[in-house]
């Protein structure tokens, strides 16, 4: 069995992770992995002021919400049951979103390059084994947020989900990290079976 991996999952609000996380989650665990799945903002402190600038609670800067996230990330992969010590226990983890949200939602709206080297730069932040991009049309992911019926977060409308989905493919093509960019749109099984292939690929 190949050694545990950092697997991570991007996409535009509403592309539909969770449902895909939770499937490869049952898949992996399926083959006899050991598996656990975390989500960025964490339920941490820094998570909860996050969130509370998200739902347009607090007002936050663009520069602010960098910060945030990247010390959310920090503490994503240092506490006690974070990435780090989850890998070395021989978990996988799997990551609902990572720093490549950083790099397209804040980097989008600050300086990019200060929110990439934060990021990237940081040692205390490791770079995923895999980034699984779950691609979908704006509308298509606007249509999905409708149904869930819930309150809207301050980045789900089209033009600023637009802006951030060219944003991510420009991140994929400079940052040089392991990516698969699965198309999203069709049924759950479907696109399961498209995050399952390339996830074998990554496997030994
Ligand atoms: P949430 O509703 O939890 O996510 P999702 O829509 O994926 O279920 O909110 C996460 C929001 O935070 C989402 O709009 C993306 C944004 N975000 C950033 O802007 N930068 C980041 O670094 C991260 C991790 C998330």
């Amino acid at each position: 069995m190949s050694k545990a991996k950092l697997i991570v999952f991007e996409g535009i609000d509403g592309c539909g992770k969770s449902t895909q996380i939770a499937r490869l989650a049952e898949s992996l665990a399926a083959m006899g992995r050991s598996v656990r799945v975390s989500t960025e903002p964490t339920e941490t402190a820094t998570g909860k002021m996050l969130r509370e600038a998200l739902s347009g609670k607090v007002k936050r800067t663009p520069c602010e919400m960098a910060a945030l996230f990247t010390l959310d990330r920090i503490v994503h992969n240092k506490c006690s049951d974070g990435i780090e010590k989850t890998l070395e226990n021989g978990t996988d983890m799997l990551s609902d979103r990572y720093y490549y949200s950083s790099l397209a939602y804040q980097g989008s709206l600050c300086d990019y390059d200060w929110v990439r080297d934060m990021n990237v730069n940081c040692p205390d932040i490791r770079r995923p084994d895999l980034c699984i991009f779950l691609d979908i049309p704006p509308k298509e992911a606007l249509e999905r947020i409708g149904k869930r019926g819930e309150a809207k977060e301050i980045y789900e409308k089209e033009e600023t989900l637009t802006l951030f989905r060219a944003t991510f493919l420009r991140v994929f093509e400079t940052l040089g990290d392991r990516v698969a960019i699965v198309d999203a749109s069709g049924t759950p099984d479907a696109v399961a079976a498209r995050v399952l292939a390339a996830v074998r690929e990554i496997l030994d």
